[in-house]
């Protein structure tokens, strides 16, 4: 039997294509250069090398975005007819694709978790799922499933760092600040090119108000996680212009955009979101972002991924209103529709996607009084449609900002205490007070 570097069996391929599969995982594993490339030279070689599909299959998947399914498929059609070659794990794998090429990501976590309980040392499993945990709002999990298989790794392993890092954003998304911040700044000190670990750390600030310290953590260390070939940069920038807008810095957050957050040709959905989040909360602020909705709005009503995934949908709502598109009905229309289904998005767009977007669109029209409505009853359970507390703080926002224009000062009021409560510090939070007092 052969086994990779972690000890967990493969089969076909040789000592080269593990090497290649090595390197791949690494790019991966850091967020750095292009892992589909990298494996793609392994498979041309290789063309058996069961693993190298999979791992192929899952950099599609990770994009959590309609464009992937076909490639996925594609490539479950190749891995099917490898299947009498690959082992009682690489089939697990392969059912937990299909899984996901179906649309049942609940499924595909559920195939994950067996796989990490048996395998918790298959590393791709344990990132990909984390990821998947992200992007299904399962907070617990993106701690436990760590916790599980951290006792199967030993501190002097290459990758135990990037166990630490993924445990401290779970525990992050869990309120753990401080085991967080100790766990994150520990995998700092083993790989501080680790951009996930410095995200989940800047997390912690971001969920204390220390935006100060934040501009300071995040610019200090850039060279560490804002190389050219970092494919996840353009969200520890978005963190980073967060820091900068709620300290009043209206300027600097713009400029970030524009360096690192404006969507270009290849634009995908992480980054649309990213970018549309950014604007609506300077469109909330009633700032003028002259014409910067017009890119991430083009990408949406031009896009193929209405009613695929809920998160995407809430942040297309918020450019295609913001930017006044008449496309934002049809959003709205597949969201209703998605909502109907039974994939696991369906539950999704029915728990929070469509009063979401309903509540969004309510805002566009200035019926704030609607919007309130619809985000009060489920901004504390929006969560099943993935994202960080950060990323979702956009309801929040728009709920106080409803409050405050529809004049409805009571409410208002009572937000901006809970808001101050959480960041007391925070010059954004006593702005909010001041408005909602001043009504
Ligand atoms: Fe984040």
């Amino acid at each position: 039997m052969t086994v990779d570097r972690r000890g967990v069996p493969v089969s076909g391929g040789d000592g080269k294509s593990q090497d290649g599969y090595e390197r791949a995982l690494a790019a991966f594993n850091i967020y750095r250069g292009d892992p589909i490339a990298l494996i793609d030279e392994v498979l041309g070689e290789a063309p058996d090398f069961v693993m190298g599909h999979i791992f192929r299959a899952y950099m599609c998947a990770g994009l959590w975005e309609r464009s992937a399914v076909a490639e996925i498929k594609a490539g479950l059609k190749r891995l099917k007819a490898l299947a009498p070659l690959a082992n009682e794990r690489e089939r697990a794998h392969m059912g937990a694709l299909a899984d996901w090429a179906a649309g049942d990501w609940l499924g595909m976590r559920m195939r994950l978790g067996r796989i990490l309980v048996e395998h918790p040392r298959d590393l791709l499993a344990l990132q990909f799922c984390h990821l998947a945990d992200f992007f299904n709002g399962d907070r617990d999990n993106l701690r436990d499933r760590i916790a599980r298989a951290l006792p199967a790794w030993a501190p002097e392993d290459e990758s135990y760092g990037l166990l630490l890092g993924m445990h401290a954003f779970g525990l992050e998304e869990c309120g753990d600040y401080g085991r967080a911040e100790v766990a994150g700044r520990r995998a700092l000190e083993l790989e501080p090119d680790d951009c996930w670990a410095r995200h989940a750390v800047a997390h912690v600030m971001e969920m204390a108000g220390r935006q100060e310290e934040g501009i300071f953590f995040m610019q200090g260390s850039a060279s560490h996680w804002a190389q050219d070939d970092n494919v996840f940069s353009f969200h520890n920038w978005w963190h980073t212009a967060l820091f900068h807008l709620d300290q009043g810095d209206v300027q600097g957050a713009l400029e970030l955009y524009d360096q690192s957050l404006r969507p270009g040709a290849d634009a995908v959905q992480l980054g649309l979101l990213d970018a549309s989040a950014l604007l609506w909360r300077l469109h909330l602020q009633g700032e003028d972002v002259g014409s910067r909705w017009q890119a991430p709005a083009d990408h949406y009503e031009n896009s193929d991924e209405a009613g695929f995934y809920a998160f995407n949908d809430m942040h297309a709502m918020l450019a295609l209103v913001a930017s006044g598109r008449e496309a934002a009905a049809a959003r709205l229309s597949a969201v209703e529709q998605a909502a109907k289904g039974k994939k696991t998005n369906a539950a999704m767009e029915r728990e929070a996607g469509l009063p979401v977007v309903r509540a969004i669109a309510a805002f566009g029209r200035g019926d704030y009084g609607a919007c309130v409505d619809l985000l009060l009853p489920v901004r504390y359970r929006a969560h099943i449609f993935g994202g960080s507390h950060a990323q979702r703080d956009v309801l929040h926002r728009t709920l106080i900002e409803a409050a405050l224009r529809g004049g409805d000062k009571a409410m208002a009021t009572a937000l901006s205490h809970e808001r101050l409560a959480l960041k007391p510090e925070c010059p954004f939070s006593r702005a909010l007070g001041a408005r909602a007092e001043a009504l």
